[in-house]
């Protein structure tokens, strides 16, 4: 079957076809440039660029699958949660697509669209599994028993892991996006040279307002002076300190239900210390570990396309009146259980 996925939840327009759970093509138009001098995602920017880009994405991911969109047979676009702004340019789309060509749309929520794209993988997670999804919007831990039955065993009380690497990228003036910036200074610099806290030890919550705040503390203290090199051990200290929580609170979940497999995604899961710490936890407690590769863990529309292709195979899709949900927590309302969102 082939289906086409679109996403626009945030700041990239994305467009992917799949068929058969093969990925025929990834498209994705980012709007680094337009947001970065603000330092963070500017709603009504997003929406306008969305707008302006998402047809030629579209028919982007069409040239590279080398099919006519008249071959395509469902459509799936993420729903929510998201900006609604943003997600309703993708959805308009969508619609006029299925309407248009008389297929069946599936709307997909954005974080278990995250988790399966460790569908795409050569060698795909059997349920059960525990999945950490780590984002600039969410870090959330799921024991996922089966497609669409997720039950949230931890998430953060404040800041999601990736604003955490944002924000300090910011208040360190380093540049946007703040995760990718500080994942690549960091490894010039020394992990343990200054401490920073790791919040809530013995909880499967996360938080990360305390960090932010002991560097907020540290660049004060300092006047804002530091060498480059003092630079890179504080990005490489507070990263640590990220990674460190993520991993341990991941881990102790698959122990504690004594689940093998662990799948880890979303945006911060592009994080090559965080990628390299859960492969040497995983090789000591013996676990079995699904991490995309980077390009399916920031937001693409390959694992819009790649779950909306389960979920039609199974008889699901939406009337073309489904509207675009800002807050859409999983446990509550899977994919496919989305009928009290309106
Ligand atoms: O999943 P995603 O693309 O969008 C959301 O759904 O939020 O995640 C974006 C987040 C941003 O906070 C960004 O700084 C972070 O992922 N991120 C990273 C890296 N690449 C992206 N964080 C740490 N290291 C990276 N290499
Ligand atoms: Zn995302």
């Amino acid at each position: 079957m082939f289906v086409l996925g679109i996403e626009s939840s945030c700041d990239e327009t994305a467009a992917a076809v799949v068929s058969d759970g093969k990925l025929l093509s990834n498209v994705i138009a980012s709007q680094i440039k337009d947001h970065s001098a603000y330092g963070g995602v500017v709603p009504e920017i997003a929406s306008r660029k969305h707008i302006e880009a998402v047809s030629s994405v579209i028919a982007r991911a069409m040239a590279e699958a080398g099919i006519d969109l008249k071959a395509i047979e469902g459509i799936a676009v993420t729903r929510g949660p998201g900006l609604i702004g943003s997600l309703l340019v993708g959805l308009s789309a969508a619609k006029a697509l299925a309407y248009g060509l008389n297929i069946p749309v599936v709307g997909v929520n954005h974080l278990e669209g995250h988790i399966m794209a460790s569908f795409l993988l050569d060698k795909k997670p059997g349920f059960p599994f525990i999945a950490l999804v780590v984002s600039g919007g969410h870090t959330n831990i799921y024991l996922v028993q089966n497609y669409h039955e997720f039950q949230l065993l931890g998430q953060t009380r404040d800041d999601a892991a990736g604003e955490a690497f944002d924000k300090a990228a910011k208040l360190l003036d380093l540049g946007y996006p703040g995760g990718v910036v500080i994942d690549r200074m960091a490894k010039k610099g020394s992990p343990r040279a200054f401490e920073f806290p790791r919040a809530m030890k013995d909880s499967p919550d996360f938080s990360f307002s305390g960090l932010k705040t002991s560097l907020l503390t540290m660049v004060k203290k300092r006047g804002g002076h530091f060498t480059q090199s003092q630079l890179e051990d504080v990005v490489a200290g507070y990263q640590e300190a990220i990674v460190d929580v993520l991993v341990d609170k991941t881990v102790r979940a698959a122990l504690e239900h004594q689940v093998a497999q662990v799948v880890v995604c979303g945006g911060v899961a592009a994080n090559s210390r965080l990628r390299e710490r859960f492969t040497l936890a995983a090789e000591d407690k013996n676990l079995e570990l699904f991490i995309p590769p980077m390009i399916l863990c920031t937001d693409n529309a390959a694992m819009i396309a790649a779950l909306g292709e389960i979920m039609l195979k199974n008889g699901r899709s939406d009337s073309l009146d489904m509207n675009a949900v800002s807050r859409w927590p999983l446990a509550t309302s899977s994919s496919c259980t989305l009928r009290g969102v309106s």
